[in-house]
């Protein structure tokens, strides 16, 4: 799938995208990549960010991880993966689909664990072998001067939170032993744009669960819209912007209704 109207020609494309990263950034091209994170089953969401990233064009989506759980449709969402051919982050979220104890180490929240096993029961032996494919940290070449490292929670953690307020003694130990221009995660739901000594600290937020504010292991209060980041670079120059687009709440309704997912009341709650 190309993601970019003009100059299509030199447009990465699925599996032979990172050999066509390498080879724009040695050819000082701009490289314009779009970051999507914790879709968490919400297929009417995703729908709309990958319609608002056609609209603009990129060369390349990177997906960060918490794909399929708490949300209303989780086939779908491996689906539309799999036919992007983007490359996926695990995240804690997808990790919980391969080893069904590591939910009970993150949350003993009834609902929470109730979610994530009702998920896992739904997904076929190809589903899981595709969720093994989810790989830990990826970094990218932007171009001659500037590099892209993404991971899901911390580069050393799909578990921990990089946040607004996180003291810098303590993101020197959450990032050390990586250097990059540019470092992404998502896992905590909340857009972030940080500069911490010198490298940009990203968050795209979340497409299917953005939160109002740190949820602290405690209920969230849902946005409402889809979030998105974008990541631009050109001979030295590096652009980030944060993206926010409108969801059809009608069909989110909808299709939170057709589910028996254990956060289907919780959910609808939200989209009232
Ligand atoms: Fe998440
Ligand atoms: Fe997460």
């Amino acid at each position: 799938m190309v993601y970019r109207h003009e100059s299509a020609d030199r447009t990465p494309r699925g599996a032979e995208s990172r050999s066509n990263v390498s080879m724009a950034a040695e050819g000082g091209l701009a490289m314009r990549i779009a970051l999507i994170s914790d879709i968490h089953g919400n297929e009417v969401a995703l729908r709309a960010v990958l319609a608002s990233i056609r609209a603009t064009g990129v060369d390349q989506v990177i997906c960060l991880g918490d794909v399929a759980t708490l949300g209303p449709r989780p086939s779908a969402i491996l689906d539309m993966l799999q036919e992007l051919k983007c490359p996926c982050i695990l995240g804690n979220h997808d990790e919980f689909m391969l080893d069904p104890e590591l939910i009970r180490t993150y949350t003993e929240a009834p609902i929470v664990v109730d979610a994530v096993d009702w998920c896992r029961d739904r997904l076929s032996r190809d589903e899981l072998a595709f969720l093994r494919t989810f790989q830990a940290r990826l970094e990218i070449p932007l171009d001659a001067h500037s590099t892209l490292l993404v991971f899901h929670g911390s580069p050393r953690s799909h578990m921990e939170d990089l946040l607004a307020n996180t003291p810098p003694e303590e993101l020197d130990r959450r990032l050390a032993g990586h250097a990059a221009t540019v470092m992404a995660g998502g896992h905590t739901h909340l857009q972030m744009l940080r500069q911490h000594r010198g490298t940009l600290l990203v968050n795209p937020g979340s497409v299917g669960l953005p939160f109002k504010e740190y949820a602290n292991g405690g209920p969230p209060t849902l946005l409402h819209h889809a979030e998105y980041a974008t990541v631009e670079a050109q001979g030295g120059a590096v652009n980030v912007s944060l993206h926010r687009v409108p969801v059809d709440r009608d069909a989110l309704r909808a299709a939170v209704k057709a589910c028996d997912n254990p956060m289907r009341g919780a959910l609808l709650q939200q989209y009232a």
